[in-house]
């Protein structure tokens, strides 16, 4: 089917998430992180990430600002920083994040090929706000959905279902694209037409379902909207 709507996750596929731990480790003042930084920005994606998955199987929901503060707070904790200072720093930078270089050029040529874009994140909607503005690619999507109009995180399927409502098409007419594989896999599970944009050079997640695209960043999903 013909794709009309492109949607993307937001955190670490638009939006670089080891930027935050990368730049503070730079700045005077943070010199810990010099060293730990990649274990710090790993650990803290990586609990963030639990923490959605275990809120939404126990039904204990809270916006992913909060597990984003415990995910960070767990992972200082593991490489013995207990600056609060430090901890101020990377929280702030969370709501500055830059995109990955090739995103404006290939949102842009998606709008000129008359497609709709959207964000669909599991992102709280001030701190998704804040990333776009930050970013300065607020003229070429069309709308950013959030989570929190369900009460749950993703892959459960009311999230997916967020983007037919959004945009009153069929699943098969989505192309949605996450750098997250278990994303992608629930995606593809959903209908969506996927892509696994695969940053980090991972396996792939042993999943129900497998994304039908593989990319290592996101310049050529215009081309994959060809008929
Ligand atoms: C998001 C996370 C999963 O933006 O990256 O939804």
């Amino acid at each position: 089917m013909t794709i009309t709507t492109c949607i993307f996750d937001a955190y670490g596929t638009l939006f670089d998430v080891s930027a935050a731990a990368r730049e503070a480790a730079q700045e005077p003042g943070y010199e810990a992180l010099v060293d730990t930084w990649p274990k710090v920005a790993s650990d803290w994606r990586l609990k963030q990430l639990q923490y959605t998955w275990l809120r939404a199987i126990t039904k204990e929901h809270t916006d992913f600002w909060q597990v984003t503060q415990d995910g960070l707070d767990w992972a200082l904790e593991a490489s013995g920083l207990s600056d609060p200072k430090l901890r101020e720093r990377l929280l702030q930078l969370y709501w500055e994040l830059s995109a990955y270089p090739e995103v404006p050029a290939m949102l842009q040529a998606l709008k000129d090929k008359g497609l709709n874009t959207a964000i669909l994140s599991n992102g709280e909607p001030k701190m998704l706000q804040a990333a776009i503005d930050s970013a300065g690619i607020g003229d070429v999507l069309d709308d950013c959905l959030s989570v929190e109009d369900v009460g749950i995180f993703k892959p459960d399927s009311r999230v997916y279902d967020l983007v037919l409502k959004r945009f009153n098409c069929q699943p098969a007419e989505v192309l949605f694209a996450s750098s997250n594989g278990w994303d992608a896999a629930g995606a593809t599970g959903f209908g969506f037409q996927t892509v696994w944009v695969n940053r980090a050079k991972e396996p792939v997640d042993r999943l129900p379902h497998h994304p039908q695209h593989l990319l290592s960043d996101l310049t050529d999903i215009p081309a994959l909207t060809d008929s």
